[in-house]
């Protein structure tokens, strides 16, 4: 039985009995508050007039690492949050990152977000949703801290992984389906890390210097969508400054654009340790404050939670006087809403973990969005009927993934790696051999998660490279396998990468391998761009992500061809760092406590295409097994008003051998416009699968609020009359069909 429930029935009889605040709850009242037929804001309503001041403010702020206290008179629950976003982390000390020690908080890892967004299919999005949302209704949490949707500026970013990748409308339509499977668990997603969360250096310390343009066509969409489309229930404000203020307590962010504008009625979560200003974290829209140094993040102190900003520093603030109820009631009126919707909630599934459909959930999942890159000769998929001898090389063919990279590290039931995925496929007749080829991080612990693995190697650099191309020249296909990894300065939380170029001597390696046998694939397991100088000397090159429990699984299913790549790539991969606007401006500077975003709306593609600077790979770009032949786009009308919508239609035809999916994607331009625009932006894709021969005709509508810029002298959306083109195309660089129509 529910043991939280238990504590309601037990909490509920003993504040039955006792005389309370405002109105007393005798024995055969039915209060409303408890009333599930009663409409949620009249329950509110009556569990707020019963609530001391003290009451209301101890449901403001943390109780524990995870946790905020409810209101154990009334038997209104705990809250208990939980990283996020990729699976349901281990359970920690009441007070310390330290490991709690329980057996049955193992769980499967979905794939990283960036390999969410790889997928670009919104089927995918709520399949991962539903799936991580039941594990952390299994768990008995109440928020999943997640997803993350902020904006991929710099490959730099060390948090990257945990994204949705470079542009704004790929990242609301990936976020929309996943928020609103978890929240049918009855489990709240919190959305992070609203706004400007950029980059780790400095995270808590640099001032994001943004126009407003900038900020409301790249940075705020996937969050406005995740409020309003999604329906989010909590959000967290992040680390860094904007304007001056921390964003856990910023009336730019908070008040003025999330909650007036956006209409949002959910909780204002602070990141852990992110509040630094009692009066601020009042004003500036803060409900719930976690993680505040005091409670043991640094170290111990007794009572420390009473010590957060928004518990006795403010109750002293409402008690003479300088702070007022209503702000007060407001935040309650948010947090219980925020129980009520979850913790408090009797109607909610129970969920599931580590069942079969959740680790087929995740193999999907990844399938869909690893990234055939590169494949020249058609060097993959590998036929395990006639490749006798197939070596493997890399560290990230045998580490595991799943331990490490900051908050999002998960204890896992099983994890799958790379080299015991390809070997479970192959079956006995292929002999696969295995070659470290390099070292990079032996390391495998987070917070006392350890991966048990020993990646110890006593041979010198030389000697690896060495024994990899004797090996290399005796196989049929080698397949490498590297790339990041989760540790400090890689894709890891609370860190940047220094440089684009890949760790240790892998590049060396690859260089080697290419010269000496040309069935080589190269694989890159990462959550970021990286360079890739020997790209015109490797036929075969695959975008691999950090796909999870099933990672092995998963991209042996690709390599082998069971699976027939449809990935797309969610960010640039620019040849240089310079490449990259942020990086061209020199508008990123790890030590800079002031980041000023001078590129603007030119991020990603945005800026390869303005100034015509060739990417390694194009965002939207992604190969599979088959081709696919795009026809000539048309559409139902030559010109639309501000009122109208018009339709625009292209036959794509799988012209190869194998079945597949094809993501067909529409970008939009300005001919001519009174400001600077983008060559063209994203603004619908649609995932076709095609038998071979098969052909679809797929359908985009388009409508005037996608054609409008962000006019900051106005503080509106403008559309402006005149021509427009619309591109489909297979990624940003390979347009296949455009047209013209006019905004009358
Ligand atoms: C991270 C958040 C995370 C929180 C709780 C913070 O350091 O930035 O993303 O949810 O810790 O673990």
């Amino acid at each position: 039985m529910n043991l939280k429930f238990i504590a309601l029935a037990v909490s509920l009889f003993a504040a039955a009995s006792s005389a309370v605040c405002g109105q007393s709850l005798h024995k055969n009242d039915n209060p409303v508050y408890l009333d599930e037929n009663q409409p949620v804001e009249k329950r509110i309503e009556d569990a707020l007039a019963r609530m001391t001041i003290e009451e209301k403010v101890r449901i403001l702020h943390a109780q524990s690492k995870f946790s905020s206290a409810g209101v154990p008179r009334l038997g209104i629950p705990e809250l208990w949050t939980t990283d996020g976003p990729h699976g349901i982390r281990p359970e920690v000390l009441w007070d310390k990152w330290r490991q709690a020690g329980w057996t049955n908080d193992s769980c499967v890892a979905f794939p990283a977000l960036t390999c969410l967004a790889a997928t670009w299919s919104e089927e995918m999005s709520a399949l991962y949703g539903k799936s991580i949302g039941e594990e952390a209704r299994f768990r008995e949490k109440d928020v999943l801290l997640g997803p993350g949707v902020n904006i991929y500026r710099t490959p730099l970013n060390g948090r990257n992984f945990e994204y949705m990748g470079e542009d704004p409308y790929l990242a609301s339509r990936m976020a929309v389906p996943y928020i609103k499977e978890v929240q049918k668990n009855g489990v709240a997603v919190c959305v992070k890390h609203y706004a400007l969360n950029n980059q780790e250096s400095l995270r808590h310390e640099y001032d994001a210097v943004v126009d407003d343009r900038a900020l409301h066509e790249i940075y705020l969409p996937a969050f406005k969508s995740a409020v309003q489309e999604g329906g989010a229930w909590s959000i967290m404000a992040s680390y860094n400054l904007y304007k001056g203020q921390h964003a856990c307590h910023n009336q730019y962010l908070l008040n003025d654009i999330l909650k007036r504008d956006w209409g949002f009625d959910g909780v204002v979560i602070s990141d852990w340790g992110g509040t630094h200003d009692t009066e601020q974290a009042i004003a500036n829209g803060l409900d719930l404050e976690f993680g505040t140094g005091t409670n043991g993040l640094y170290g111990d102190s007794k009572n420390a939670y009473d010590a957060y900003h928004l518990a006795l520093p403010y109750l002293e603030r409402l008690r003479d006087g300088r702070a007022s109820e209503e702000v007060l009631n407001d935040k309650v009126r948010r947090v219980l809403r925020l129980i009520f919707r979850t913790a408090m909630r009797t109607d909610k599934p129970f969920g599931s973990l580590c069942s079969p459909e959740h680790y087929e959930a995740a193999r999907r999942i990844a399938g869909e969005g690893i990234v055939l890159l590169k494949n020249d000769n058609s060097v993959l998929p590998l036929d395990p009927e006639t490749v006798g001898k197939i070596l493997v090389v890399g560290e990230n063919a045998v580490k595991m993934m799943t331990v490490g990279g900051g908050s999002s590290s998960l204890k896992v039931q099983r994890e799958i790696t790379p080299l015991e995925g390809i070997r479970a496929a192959v079956g006995k007749d292929v002999e696969v051999v295995y070659e470290r080829g390099y070292v990079g991080d032996i390391t495998g612990n987070y917070n006392g998660v350890v991966t048990g693995q020993d990646l110890s190697e006593e041979r010198s650099a030389d000697q690896l490279l060495k024994d990899a191309c004797a090996a290399a020249a005796d196989a049929d296909a080698v397949v490498f396998i590297g790339g990041l990894n989760k540790s400090a300065h890689q894709d890891c939380e609370n860190s940047d990468r220094y440089g684009l170029e890949l760790p240790y001597t892998q590049d060396a390696v690859i260089e080697a391998l290419a010269a000496v046998n040309p069935n080589l694939s190269v694989v890159i397991v990462s959550g970021n761009a990286v360079a890739m100088p020997w790209v015109g000397k490797v036929n075969s090159i695959v975008q691999a992500w950090y796909c999870g429990s099933q990672a092995g699984t998963a991209l042996a299913d690709v390599i082998f061809g069971k699976v027939n790549p449809s990935g797309k790539l969610p960010m640039t991969f620019p040849v240089r760092l310079q490449d990259n606007g942020a990086h061209a401006l020199g508008a990123y500077d790890p030590e800079d406590r002031s980041v000023e975003y001078k590129e603007g709306i030119f991020v990603g593609y945005r800026w390869a295409q303005k100034y015509k600077v060739h990417p390694l790979f194009a965002f939207g770009h992604g190969l599979s097994y088959t081709s696919y032949g795009y026809g000539k786009a048309e559409s139902d009308r030559k010109s639309i008003s501000s009122a109208d919508s018009l339709v625009v239609s292209i036959p794509v035809t799988n012209t190869g051998d194998v079945a597949g999916k094809e993501v067909v994607q529409l970008y939009i331009g300005d001919n001519k416009s009174s400001v600077e625009r983008p060559v063209m932006e994203l603004k619908g894709f649609r995932k076709v699968y095609l038998e071979p021969g098969q052909t679809e005709k797929v359908s985009f509508t388009v409508r005037p609020d996608m054609l409008k810029f962000y006019d900051a002298s106005k503080g509106d959306w403008v559309l402006e009359k005149g021509r427009f083109t619309i591109y489909i195309g297979a990624s940003s660089e390979d347009i296949r069909s455009k047209l013209e129509f006019d905004v009358k």
